[in-house]
């Protein structure tokens, strides 16, 4: 394919790594999945509480299916002391495809995340030997006294990943979210069972880009310049361990900005967390993922991105006929919405904190593809 194509067809996209949330927001959101050009959400169980059985993560997928029946929903459940081996084999049988592991304290809903993997030893037994695969979000908490920041959680990281790779070579592990070129080479120098998402908004930010814009604050944060460059070389190059995971997570406007009147008081906005973090991507996904990669010359990957590498990792064949066709944007016709608002809150005031109200990424920015 040359840079000159004015179509382009790809098959069953698929997105492995995804936020639904619950209630309302999950309404307004869940049916972006496929408007976004997604034939596939790979869904992430930090609800709250979070999805901590199979019961859970089925009714929870059930749920979702209901909200968008033609999209094809993966459930996962949460890395926590409550999932046992006997749950694990439990949720096999339930088609329950991962289990996501969060370190406490370094995102949205991971207080009960955790602290030590060698207790889960016997749960990533079962996992190995069920096939599930085990889902990494890659930082250790911040600790000062260590000299551990948000700009080097990730690199501290990588050798929890060595290490349970090496105790577990056949049990399949995508670290989350990679941000860093020390990730890029450390998921390349292990085997085949070890694969790695990679965000659309990580190809395209860097630092610069979210220090004082919250809309663009997520964990974990952009990084620097040449980080940035590994995430792109590795999609350009195809390899096929790295595929989209668009980490696309929603949160309330009031949540991204909130200003002393939502919170109460100045005082509260001083102790709770001032941004929450979270880019969505959704509504967009899919041309925004051409958009990016055919500004870093990787558009002939397109498809290896959005659904070979992942789908083959996942041993999740394309479904038949479910190709989606993208062509050249004319005029103002893929000008991204300023914001995406639940319809039983459109009546509310812009002032009100409790409007139901979403801003995307690139809002207002024009996209060089749309969904034919
Ligand atoms: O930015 C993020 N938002 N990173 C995560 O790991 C979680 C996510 C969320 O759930 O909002
Ligand atoms: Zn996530």
């Amino acid at each position: 394919m040359s840079q000159a194509v004015d179509s382009i067809s790809v098959p069953s996209p698929a997105d492995f790594h995804v936020h639904l949330r619950q209630g309302e927001m999950s309404a307004l959101v869940t049916p972006h999945v496929a408007s976004g050009g997604m034939d596939l959400a790979y869904v992430m169980p930090n609800l709250a509480p979070p999805l901590t059985n199979a019961k859970q993560t089925v009714d929870y997928v059930h749920s979702l299916e209901k909200l968008a029946p033609g999209t094809e929903f993966c459930g996962t459940m949460y890395l926590c002391p409550e999932l046992t081996p006997d749950e694990i084999r439990r949720a096999a049988k339930a088609h329950i495809a991962g289990v996501k592991s969060y370190p406490r304290g370094v995102t949205t809903n991971s207080d009960g995340g955790i602290e030590n993997y060698e207790v889960y030893y016997p749960v990533f037994a079962a996992m190995e030997e069920t096939n599930m695969v085990l889902n990494l979000h890659g930082e250790v908490p911040s600790d000062a006294e260590e000299g551990v920041c948000v700009l080097n959680a990730e690199p501290r990281f990588l050798g929890h990943l060595k290490k349970i790779h090496s105790q577990f070579p056949k049990l399949r592990i995508v670290l989350e979210h990679a941000t860093t070129r020390a990730a890029v080479e450390c998921v390349r120098s292990c085997g085949d069972t070890v694969a790695c998402s990679i965000t659309p908004h990580h190809l395209d930010l860097i630092v610069d880009d979210w220090a004082g814009k919250p809309i663009n604050f997520c964990k974990p944060v952009a990084k620097y310049p040449d980080d940035r460059a590994a995430l792109r070389e590795v999609i350009r190059e195809g390899h096929p361990r790295f595929f989209l995971g668009s980490d696309s997570a929603p949160h309330p406007l009031a949540n991204k900005y909130p200003s002393t009147t939502s919170r109460g008081s100045a005082d509260a906005l001083v102790h709770d967390c001032g941004c929450a973090a979270g880019i969505y991507t959704q509504p967009i996904l899919l041309p925004l993922c051409a958009t990016l990669l055919e500004s870093f010359g990787a558009l002939d990957n397109l498809g290896k991105y959005v659904s070979e590498n992942g789908r083959a990792f996942y041993q999740r064949p394309a479904r038949p006929g479910r190709e989606v066709v993208l062509r050249r944007a004319i005029g103002d016709e893929s000008k991204v919405p300023s914001v995406y608002v639940h319809p039983s809150h459109a009546h509310k005031s812009e002032e009100d904190p409790t409007k139901l109200e979403v801003v995307p990424f690139y809002a207002g920015k024009q996209l060089a593809w749309v969904i034919a």
